[in-house]
């Protein structure tokens, strides 16, 4: 990892079994994919609601907030150094800024499920290519993959933020779904069929999953 730079990984002083065995469940990124008005958010709060009510440590990260602070767009960024810099590190939507975008989060959340935290994510993340970047990572078992899955007339017919609207008139570009594609999970660890069932059931499917997996054992 540490190419032509002279950086080394540093041991923590204590361990992530040690934090483990504290919080009384593992660490591990629960990583939520699906088109635009799936059910991603829904299902993850719902699910650190219910976590947090088990006592177990969580965190949600979830892709507007994101884009409000860790990588917010160019835009929204000041350096003491002058504009060019923000628009070097700020995030817009190409290609190449979605790609990374997707890393800096798989590197955040690996760093809560190191911590024994479960971390849950809330991106569209509709490339393959990307998210298994994510997963050959982190460490072995950290990543696991849910797949909210829901057709994309029912996603389009919800437009809760009028997206699909905006897409469909030209007035979005390169919209998942529309005129960029998403490529559906091939083997992930769970798919949730959310327009069959509530947040609710749909969360309780996720804690019976990290039960049968010993994640938690509440
Ligand atoms: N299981 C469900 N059944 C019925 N409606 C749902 C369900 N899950 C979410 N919804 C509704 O669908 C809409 C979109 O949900 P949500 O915002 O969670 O989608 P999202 O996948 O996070 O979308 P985005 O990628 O745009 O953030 C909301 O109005 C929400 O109330
Ligand atoms: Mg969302």
């Amino acid at each position: 990892m540490n190419n032509n730079t002279n950086v080394t990984w540093h041991e923590h002083s204590v361990s992530r079994e040690m934090r483990e065995k504290k919080n009384n469940h593992k660490g591990c990124i629960i990583w939520f994919t699906g088109l635009s008005g799936s059910g991603k958010s829904t299902i993850a709060n719902t699910l650190d609601h219910k976590l947090h009510q088990l006592g177990v440590q969580t965190v949600v990260l979830d892709g507007d907030n994101v884009r409000h602070g860790l990588n917010a767009a160019p835009g929204m960024l000041e350096f003491s150094h002058g504009t060019k810099f923000s628009k070097r590190f700020g995030l817009g939507f190409s290609a190449i800024d979605r790609e990374e975008n997707i890393r800096r989060i798989g590197a955040v959340a690996e760093i809560f499920a190191q911590t024994g935290v479960i971390a849950l994510t809330a991106f569209i993340s509709p490339y393959h290519v990307d998210r298994d970047r994510v997963r050959n990572t982190v460490k072995e078992g950290d990543f696991i993959e849910i797949f909210v899955d829901t057709p994309i007339e029912v996603c389009e017919h919800r437009d809760p933020k009028g997206l699909y609207k905006k897409a469909r008139a030209g007035e979005i570009k390169g919209f998942t779904g529309i005129d960029d594609p998403y490529e559906a999970p091939v083997t992930p660890e769970l798919t949730l069929l959310a327009a069959e069932k509530t947040p609710d059931i749909l969360a309780d499917e996720v804690i019976t999953f990290l039960k049968n997996k010993a994640i938690i054992s509440l």
